[in-house]
Parts: C-alpha cells; sequence; structure tokens
C-alpha cells in the first residue's frame, strides 16, 4: 500500500469470524478469539505505520453477553490481556479511548481503561477506540439522556439541540466520521455499530475471518475504498 494514500483516514472494523475460524480448525471458539486478538494488535500497527488518523475496533457487543459463560470469561480475560500489553503494541502518540458502557466490566478492567485514556488523552496521533460492551443504540440513547439532564438542570436550551450538540455527547466526540467501515468473515450487517458515525460511511464486507486477516488482506479493503464513488447526497 503506498502510505501516503491511507493517511488521515477513519476506519471501522468489526472483527468478525473468530469462532467459525476456530471450528473449521477443530478447534474450541475461544482459539480464535486469542488468534484474533493477535491480529487486532497487528492491524492497530500497520494502521500506525499507514498514517490513519482515527481506527475504532469493536471488540464486545452489547448483544454479546448472550454467549455462554466460558466463553465470556474467555473474551474478557483476553481483553484483560490486550490491556496490559497496551503500550506495547500502540505508538507513543496514540490516543487511546474506549467506547461502550463500562460498569459491567471487571473493576480491574475498568481501572486500567480509565488509567490508559487519561495517560494518552493528550496526544495527538492515531486515535485507536475499542469497543467494548458497545452498541450504538446504547451510545444515542445515552446521548439523549445527557442532553435531557442538561436542559433540565437549565445548562441547555432544547433549541440547541442540533446533529452538533448530539454528537458532542456520542462516545467518539471531536473525531472524524468513519470513512469506511469493514465487517470481516461474510456476514452482511452492522450488528448495532456506529450507527450514528456510519451514516455516510462506505461499507466494505470480506469472506475473510478475522483471524485470518493480515495487512495484505488490509491492503485490499484499502484498494476498494479508493475505488468507491462517495456523492454525501451531491452529484
Ligand atoms: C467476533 O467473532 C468476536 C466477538 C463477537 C466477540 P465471533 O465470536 O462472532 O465469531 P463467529 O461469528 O461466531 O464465527
Ligand atoms: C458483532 O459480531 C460484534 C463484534 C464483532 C464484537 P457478532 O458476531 O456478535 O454479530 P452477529 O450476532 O453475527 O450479528
Ligand atoms: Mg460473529
Amino acid at each position: 500500500m503506498d502510505k501516503k494514500r491511507a493517511e488521515g483516514l477513519s476506519i471501522g472494523i468489526i472483527m468478525d469470524g473468530n469462532g467459525r475460524w476456530a471450528k473449521k480448525r477443530g478447534l474450541p471458539r475461544t482459539a480464535g478469539h486469542k488468534k484474533g486478538a493477535e491480529v487486532f494488535e497487528d492491524i492497530t500497527r500497520y494502521a500506525n505505520e499507514l498514517g490513519v488518523a482515527a481506527i475504532t475496533f469493536y471488540a464486545f457487543s452489547t448483544e454479546n453477553w448472550s454467549r455462554p459463560k466460558e466463553e465470556l470469561d474467555v473474551i474478557m480475560d483476553l481483553f484483560g490481556a490486550s490491556l496490559r500489553r497496551m503500550y506495547k503494541f500502540i505508538k507513543e502518540n496514540n490516543r487511546v479511548v474506549f467506547l461502550g458502557e463500562r460498569a459491567p466490566l471487571r473493576a480491574e478492567h475498568r481501572e486500567m481503561m480509565a488509567d490508559i485514556e487519561q495517560k494518552t488523552a493528550r496526544r495527538e496521533g492515531m486515535i485507536l477506540n475499542v469497543a467494548v460492551n458497545y452498541g450504538g443504540r446504547q451510545e444515542i440513547v445515552r446521548a439523549a439522556r445527557r442532553l435531557a439532564d442538561e436542559v433540565k438542570e437549565g445548562r441547555l436550551s432544547a433549541d440547541e439541540i442540533d446533529e452538533d450538540t448530539f454528537e458532542a455527547r456520542l462516545y467518539t466526540t471531536g473525531q472524524p466520521m468513519p470513512d469506511f467501515i469493514l465487517r470481516t468473515s461474510g456476514e452482511e450487517r452492522v450488528s448495532n455499530f456506529l450507527l450514528w458515525q456510519g451514516a455516510y460511511s462506505e461499507l466494505i464486507f470480506t469472506d475473510t475471518y478475522w483471524p485470518d486477516f493480515t495487512r495484505a488482506h488490509f491492503d485490499a479493503v484499502l484498494e476498494q475504498f479508493f475505488g468507491r464513488d462517495r456523492r454525501f447526497g451531491g452529484l
């Protein structure tokens, strides 16, 4: 990939297919999550090398709690391991932001998340967003509730509510909207990811299972994106 071309892009990734990748190999689903976590780290590094402005990984949805407890435990263990390794795979100028509702997460993870966010908050390089216990609907309801509270407390008037004030209450406040959203594994749906932010994102689907996803696949996805004609309602 010609590095200059990907510079400044904002990208969303729905990392899907971990379970099927494992099943195909006769392994437990959790083996797919483990390999998937490694790919997440490598694609983060690669996005940095390409000069991407912001990248958002969908790691765990508000709907994923319906999975068996054994799988949830392993997913959360792996999330903890990624948090502990985070300074090893991010760049020194990366800002890390976690999207999603934290209360149901482990206290130990919530502490690390707050610490990482706080320590990286002033950095000006690529923004790494990690969506954990994230749902687009939940995020929109949360923003609406925050606006309602501010109106109730007299800090905001209802007439001031517009797209900008709304957007400022989302987890991604101040960030560029995703240029494209990629979903791996052959499924072609959004599954509650970045519902507001993705209003004009190009959607790219690939059949590759996430644990098999490589830098070369990422290059191919970028090529697909550059071939799209974005019109934003114009001509
Ligand atoms: C994505 O892979 C990871 C999470 C949703 C946590 P899946 O676990 O959904 O894998 P498949 O879709 O069952 O293959
Ligand atoms: C979406 O994948 C959530 C994440 C990748 C974290 P799922 O596998 O949970 O989505 P569905 O159930 O196929 O829609
Ligand atoms: Mg899936």
